[in-house]
């Protein structure tokens, strides 16, 4: 196998990095250490490198992922997650490469109140979901050994993140206000990354898969274990999302279904505490 994982200076990226340094060719908008440049928006760049290196499979970490920025940017979020993916896609057919994609919660409408199943239809309230999704019908017409797995409220100790957020406020005032009636998993990106080198090689494994952490918070719970974890003395008092208004719309709940992820692979996944716990007390995160 000769694997590139794009996106190599994202939280995600660089959690695979941890497991795979020797092992993948890892890609960033910028060039540095232990790092190729590749825009992936540049059609010729990606063919060159996938011959350079005669690539087998691809791991897709590379996204634009401001969700709110997005608002207002809606060419530049199309244009990585949707056409670059378009691209991807086209390339690892030619190329007979395996693609594993990462893609959201964010593609659903949070309308329902039972954990979405991947086969639920997607109806997203945001441009950033919007151009998620339009990357994975992009994807799936394309090409036929690809993974899509969505997840959900990512987070490590690379990157800026919710944990990171609440970790820094938290510390700096002694008091915030964080939405409770928005549901979903945390997922430690850590986890993740661990199932995505498992499925790398698993031809068997083909399609749509659904990855979090286990149970259900909403964004208030979260923050209460991260200042909790964090051993930090704050106040936080619980907010609808009405009166904490965000350019971008959000589920309500997006709690993901992983039963099948858990029966294919046949795995355990951690409950969203204990990676929490693990993620601040055990590896340490700066911020
Ligand atoms: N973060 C979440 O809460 C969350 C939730 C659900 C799903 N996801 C999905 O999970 C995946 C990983 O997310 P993440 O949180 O690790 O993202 P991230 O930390 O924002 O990293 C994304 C990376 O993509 C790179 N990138 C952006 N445009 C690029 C381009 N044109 N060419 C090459 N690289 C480009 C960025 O490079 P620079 O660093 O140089 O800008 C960045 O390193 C994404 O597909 C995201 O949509 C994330």
């Amino acid at each position: 196998m000769r694997i590139l994982v794009t996106g190599g200076r994202g939280q995600l990226g660089k959690e695979l990095k941890r497991i795979l340094v020797n092992e993948a060719l890892f890609s960033g908008l910028n060039g540095d250490d232990g790092i190729i440049p590749l825009d992936i928006t540049n059609k010729e760049s990606v063919e060159q490198v996938v011959q350079n290196y005669k690539i087998t499979h691809i791991v897709n970490c590379a996204a634009y992922t401001q969700v709110d920025k997005a608002e207002a940017e809606k060419e530049k979020a199309y244009l990585v997650n949707h056409f670059a993916v378009k691209t991807l896609a086209e390339i690892s057919e030619k190329y007979h490469i395996r693609l594993i994609h990462i893609s959201t919660d964010f593609v659903f409408d949070g309308n329902k109140n039972t954990p979405y199943l991947e086969e639920d239809e997607p109806n997203p309230l945001s441009v950033y979901g919007d151009s998620k999704l339009a990357g994975e019908r992009a994807l799936i017409t394309k090409l036929s050994n690809f993974v899509i797995i969505r997840t959900s409220w990512l987070y490590s100790k690379y990157g800026n993140n919710f944990v990171k957020t609440i970790l820094k406020y938290s510390k700096e005032r002694g008091y915030l206000r964080v939405v409770y009636d928005q549901v979903g998993t945390p997922t430690y990106a850590k986890d993740l990354a661990e199932i995505i080198v498992k499925i790398i090689p698993m031809d068997e494994i083909k399609g749509v898969y659904h990855y979090s952490n286990e149970g259900v918070s909403s964004w208030y719970d979260f923050a209460k274990g991260v200042v909790e974890f964090g051993s930090i003395k704050c106040r936080i008092e619980p907010i609808l999302s009405i009166d904490y208004p965000t350019l971008a719309k959000r589920p309500n709940y997006s709690v993901l279904s992983k039963t099948k992820i858990k029966r294919e692979l046949g795995i355990e996944i951690p409950y969203w505490r204990d990676s929490l716990e693990k993620c601040i007390k055990v590896d340490g995160i700066e911020f």
